[in-house]
């Protein structure tokens, strides 16, 4: 790695407890009472995940002139899309999955009924927050690209619980996973960069940088789930072989995915050349998701 590019926990060092708090306050829910509901969507949005999303939002955010604090509305929102999107994925009927960060899923603590209601309620509150926090003209672009991204979510993740056929091709299975983990990620940059009011040249750059680490990022986590271990990741590993997921690994191997994402990354950075010194923590951030 270049040595001018600062560490991946020195551009997060300084932008996590930011995100932290903003969390933690925006599931406070002051002078309401406590509810099972309000237990499980605190429990899915705060138990320590790797916050890539929301330092996405901040990073594009300060690439593209902004203050980032000004863009903590839309990284809370990104982050809750995504714990809403972590809680349905390990449900029974679709991933089954008991471990999510280190401690037991969702549903597993609270029940299948308030697992799904917790992500329901993140859902809406993630548009809800871009509503009442950002201001109006900006407020409205964001929710529009966070509402697409989720919409794209929802399509991969229906792709993935259909499978495929028995030898599909390697951009089928791309295609689904720019779906179901590259369009949040790339939302949560252009909101970044709408925040900072960035010109249409960043903001597609933004775009041009946001799937390509997105798909390496879910070609990094079907890789760990083939040669990674529970403590490091927080998750059961070997799931994807034992459900017959048609991840990259699966279909070309775990050496040519392992090049694959390589290569992504690579392409990614250079999307970023038109941020000159603006961009390196983006730099920074894309290969931390190349070493895990
Ligand atoms: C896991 O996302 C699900 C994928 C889209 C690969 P992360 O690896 O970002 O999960 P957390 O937020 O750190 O737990
Ligand atoms: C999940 O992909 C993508 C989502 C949209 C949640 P995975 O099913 O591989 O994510 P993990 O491995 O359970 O975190
Ligand atoms: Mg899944
Ligand atoms: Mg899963
Ligand atoms: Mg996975």
């Amino acid at each position: 790695m270049n040595a001018d590019i600062p560490s991946f926990r020195e551009a997060s060092g300084r932008l996590l407890p930011l995100i932290e708090k903003s969390l933690t306050d925006a599931v406070a829910f002051p002078g309401i009472p406590e509810t099972t509901l309000i237990r499980a969507m605190r429990y899915a949005l705060l138990l320590p995940g790797k916050r890539l999303r929301p330092l996405l939002v901040l990073l594009a955010c300060e690439a593209c002139g902004g203050f980032s604090a000004k863009a903590l509305p839309a990284a809370c929102a990104v982050e809750m899309v995504h714990a809403f999107s972590l809680i349905h994925d390990d449900l029974p009927c679709m991933d089954d999955d008991d471990l999510r960060r280190g401690k037991p899923t969702n549903h597993t603590v609270f029940g299948e009924a308030q697992a799904l209601l917790a992500g329901d309620a993140l859902l809406a509150l993630a548009f809800r927050t871009l509503a009442e926090h950002l201001p109006q003209g900006i407020a409205s672009s964001c929710v529009h690209e966070l509402a697409q991204a989720s919409l794209a979510m929802a399509g991969g993740q229906s792709l993935d619980m259909e499978g495929f056929g028995d030898n599909p091709p390697r951009g089928e299975i791309e295609g689904m996973e720019r779906k179901k983990t590259g369009a949040l990620i790339t939302a949560a940059l252009e909101m970044g960069g709408i925040v900072a009011e960035a010109s249409q040249e960043h903001l597609a750059a933004l775009r041009e940088y946001g799937w390509r680490i997105g798909l390496a990022f879910q070609i990094m986590d079907d890789l760990l789930d083939v040669e990674g271990s529970q403590e490091d990741t927080g998750k059961r590993v070997g799931k994807d072989a034992e459900k017959g997921k048609r991840t990259l690994p699966a279909i070309i191997g775990v050496e040519r995915s392992r090049k694959r994402a390589e290569q992504l990354i690579e392409e990614a950075c250079s999307a970023l050349e038109i941020f000159q010194s603006g961009s390196t923590m983006l730099l920074s951030l894309a290969n931390f998701i190349e070493v895990p």
